[in-house]
């Protein structure tokens, strides 16, 4: 990590962390973009189409994972770029231990997307998850809670990083025995020995991960039981077959369970192409409790603020029990909205000390937040400062 001197840095709130500049090569609609932005909030505003949401999602490669779109690595390649290029974007991250280069983009001749750290390649893109944590809301995550469990559980499984980032080294290293044991079940059933290693990792990793979600969930609820405000206070809990067992027996136990039911299960799962058991049928349950209903039956703007509660309650305790601070990325927030929420989620993001990026066609759903923001205007992927 390169430090530098303190009196260089930008004035931070003391433990932010935050993206000071971002250069974009060949993204989506940027050929070449730079912005550069302090701590709070970083308001961009524009036109349909200009490239809005496309910035967040450049920043949401600094985490783990596919971004914001959950798209592939080929679709942020910008189309009409010249042969042969790569699209990249490149980070500055501030924090209150000096600067940090970080950078990802296509690797040449591949699909892959590959992370580079201070100029050095990464082994996974997990290693940024050491460094940055990024949450973002967006509107592709309006149907959240009606849609399936796996957005829940990588919503909480983000959240997770930014109190735990190894975290992400075990979605990575599960996913992975989750595949190579289908693999092997299709390709090559006689491998047995194969097969028990596969499975010992499957359940190491998925007991570990159930845990993580288990103990990220508890300490979610205790707090937002004590968050107060205008956002509703939803009940929150990890579920999932494993977590199941986990609340009645030790991890060791819960482990030998599942390799041992993976073992049992094997011609079934083969039969069914997948499987069955593992920390990936694990779902985040959200209940609105003032209204006592499931949060797939809360209304669109109360399921928008029960997520937005989520995200606050995760940064306070980032804050509280890291001193990390996660860099939020909230696309069209203000939109979905009424203005008593708008206004305590800028208070919010005032007092936590959080790189807030926010996107909008209307500028006017931001004016209050007046010499407290950053104002950007995006315009055909040009980006201004007003
Ligand atoms: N790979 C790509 N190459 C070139 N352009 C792309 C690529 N992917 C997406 N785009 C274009 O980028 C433009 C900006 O998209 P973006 O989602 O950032 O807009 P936005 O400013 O968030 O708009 P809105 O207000 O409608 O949400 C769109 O016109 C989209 O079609
Ligand atoms: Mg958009």
């Amino acid at each position: 990590m390169v430090r530098a001197n303190a009196a260089q840095l930008p004035r931070l709130t003391p433990r932010s962390t935050i993206v000071s500049r971002l250069t974009l090569t060949e993204f989506r609609c940027y050929g070449q973009a730079r912005i550069e932005a302090a701590g709070g909030a970083v308001v961009l505003t524009g036109p349909n189409g200009a490239g809005k949401t496309n910035l967040l999602e450049a920043i949401s490669l600094m985490s783990p994972g596919r971004g914001l779109r959950s798209a592939r690595s080929n679709d942020f390649q910008r189309i009409g770029a010249a042969d042969g290029s790569n699209w990249g974007v490149a980070a500055t991250i501030s924090g209150p231990d000096g600067e940090t280069l970080a950078g990802t983009g296509r690797e040449a001749g591949t699909e892959r997307r590959g992370v580079q750290i201070d100029g050095k390649a990464a082994k996974s893109q997990a290693a940024l998850a050491e460094i940055v944590s990024v949450v973002w809301l967006t509107p592709l995550m309006d149907r959240l809670f009606v849609e399936g469990a796996k957005g829940r559980r990588k919503f909480l499984d983000r959240l997770i990083f930014g109190l735990d980032p190894a975290h992400a080294g075990r979605v990575t290293r599960h996913d992975l025995a989750v595949r190579q044991r289908s693999r092997l079940l299709t390709e090559r059933p006689g491998e047995s020995a194969w097969l028990d290693a596969v499975e010992a990792e499957l359940a190491a990793t998925g007991v570990a991960l159930a845990a993580a979600r288990m103990d990220m969930a508890a300490r979610l609820a205790r707090a937002l039981e004590q968050s107060t405000g205008p956002f509703p206070r939803p009940i929150v809990a990890a579920e999932g077959p494993i977590e199941a067992r986990l609340a009645s027996e030790p991890a060791l136990a819960v482990e030998d369970w599942v390799r041992g039911a993976l073992a049992r299960n094997r011609a079934g799962d083969a039969a069914q192409g997948e499987t069955q058991l593992g920390a990936h049928r694990g779902d985040l349950a959200v209940t609105h409790r003032e209204k006592g209903v499931p949060a797939a039956l809360a209304s669109t703007g109360e399921q928008k603020a029960i997520l937005v509660a989520i995200v606050l309650a995760a940064a306070r305790l980032a804050m509280a029990e890291r001193g990390r601070m996660p860099i939020l990325l909230l696309d069209e927030i203000a939109a979905h909205l009424d203005a008593g929420r708008r206004e305590a989620l800028y208070a919010e993001i005032g007092t936590l000390g959080a790189q807030a990026w926010m996107t909008g066609a209307d500028r006017s759903l931001f004016e209050s937040l007046g010499d407290n923001a950053q104002f950007f205007t995006i315009r055909d992927a040009r980006i201004t400062q007003t």
